[in-house]
Parts: C-alpha cells; sequence; structure tokens
C-alpha cells in the first residue's frame, strides 16, 4: 500500500523564531487531522532542520530542500546529505524546478544527489515537471520521461521504494495556476506506468506520486481524490498552519 503524504516546502522563508513559531503550530494542529498510515513532512532552510526534528515527534517528518553531490570536502558553503542525516531529517526534495531553473541543475547533477542521499539513508522527493511552452507545444510526456529516465531509473528497485516523486508543473508553481484535477491525474497515470514499464507492477502501485503547483485548502480535495494522486506537494499554502492542515485533512476526504 503506498503512502498518502502531504509536504511543505517553505522555499527561502521565515526567520529561525517564526519557523519554530509555525512549526509548532503545525504540530499541535496536525496531530488531530493525520489517520493512520498518512505523513505529514516540513521541508525547511537548512538553519530550521536541527530544531524543528526536536518538535516534530512522531506527528511530523522533516526534510531538506537540497544537499550537495559529492559526500565531503572543500566544497564551501555547501551542506551534505550526511549532516542532514545527522540531525534527524528524513527527507530531501530534490529536482525542484527552481532549482533546476535558478541554479542550473541538470538530470547528471540530480541523479547523483539522489544517490549520495539515498546512500545515507535519506529519502529523496523527486520533482519532475514541465513549463509552460512544454506544455503548450505537446513535447511534455517526452520532457517528463526524460527527467524520470536520466534522474531515478537507474536506481535499483530496492533504493527506488525510498523515492517520493513529486509532479510539479512548472507553469502552476506560485502562479495560482492548477492543474486540472484531470490534467493531473493524466500525468500521474502517465508516470505510473512509466514507473511499472521499469520497475514492474508492484513497484509502480507502492510508489506514491504528489501533486504540487498552487494546491490549497479549495482545490486539494478534488486532486486527491484521483486515483494516482497520493497527496501533495506544498509550497505557499505550507507557510500558513490552518491552510497546511486543511489540506492534509483533504486526504480523508
Ligand atoms: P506552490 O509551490 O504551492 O507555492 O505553487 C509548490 C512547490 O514549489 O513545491
Amino acid at each position: 500500500m503506498r503512502k498518502k503524504i502531504v509536504a511543505g516546502n517553505w522555499k527561502m522563508n521565515l526567520d529561525y523564531n517564526e519557523g519554530v513559531s509555525l512549526f509548532s503550530e503545525i504540530v499541535n494542529m496536525v496531530k488531530d487531522e493525520r489517520q493512520g498510515d498518512q505523513l505529514a513532512i516540513i521541508c525547511a532552510p537548512f538553519i530550521h532542520l536541527n530544531s524543528l526534528s526536536k518538535l516534530g515527534g512522531s506527528d511530523v517528518a522533516i526534510g531538506a530542500q537540497n544537499i550537495h553531490d559529492k559526500e565531503n570536502g572543500a566544497y564551501t558553503g555547501e551542506i551534505s546529505a550526511k549532516m542532514v542525516k545527522s540531525i534527524g531529517a528524513e527527507y530531501v526534495i530534490l529536482g525542484h524546478s527552481e532549482r533546476r531553473q535558478y541554479q542550473a541543475e541538470s538530470d547528471e547533477l540530480l541523479a547523483a544527489k539522489t544517490k549520495i542521499a539515498l546512500s545515507n539513508n535519506l529519502k529523496p522527493i523527486f520533482c519532475i515537471g514541465e513549463t509552460l511552452d512544454e506544455r503548450n507545444n505537446g513535447s511534455y510526456y517526452e520532457i517528463l520521461k526524460k527527467q524520470l529516465v536520466n534522474g531515478i531509473f537507474s536506481l535499483t528497485e530496492e533504493d527506488f521504494r525510498k523515492v517520493v516523486i513529486a509532479y510539479e508543473p512548472v507553469w502552476a508553481i506560485g502562479t495560482g495556476l492548477t492543474a486540472s484535477p484531470e490534467q493531473a491525474q493524466d500525468i500521474h497515470a502517465f508516470i505510473r506506468s512509466e514507473i511499472e514499464a521499469n520497475y514492474g507492477f508492484n513497484v509502480a502501485d507502492d510508489t506514491t506520486i504528489l501533486y504540487g503547483g498552487s494546491c490549497n485548502p479549495g482545490n486539494a480535495a478534488s486532486l486527491f481524490a484521483q486515483k494516482d494522486i497520493d497527496g501533495g506537494l506544498i509550497g505557499g499554502a505550507s507557510l500558513k498552519s490552518r491552510d497546511f492542515t486543511d489540506i492534509i485533512k483533504a486526504l480523508n476526504s
């Protein structure tokens, strides 16, 4: 059975005190809403991770938003997978379109980061998504397949089973435009069929595939009702405890 997950991506927001205070609110609210096997994750800037992992308990897991692709060494200003793991984080977002775009992260670099995350027992939340141009010119299936093949399809089955995939159409991130439930379901089914072609039915059926891009309390339930959408990766709405908790509630409806 695949896990239902709502993961927050705080991006480059909140100073230390603001982060601790928002996170404490989220933990208190999520306690009452989370059911059974559902998982809430907050992916925060590095400076927050140590404190949040102590506050999160079993109700909210912690993730980073990036790691370096090397184990350690002379890489001034960088943070390794081992460092992130050592403070109690369990997840790391990789392949986010903002890093692909602003930090020029290539599929090859992301494949290396994915491997180093897994070898340090960090689970990747691996993001893929097409731009508006790619959506409009019809090349999006090909683009998404390339991101999957180059980024994560060379993993062993054992490692691949630890990966969460997030489909985030670039044109929907932070824009207020959301993929319709049907558009999102179409892509999620496509992703699952590509996983099946590579790893077989059981692995595909067990893989959690999240939707991200202007997901909010108003649209979450209709997205999560789709059969291949297993939760969400939430940017803006994860900065408000009520909105984030309401999105988790939408998993139950
Ligand atoms: P958004 O961001 O919810 O603000 O659109 C989603 C993301 O970038 O992960």
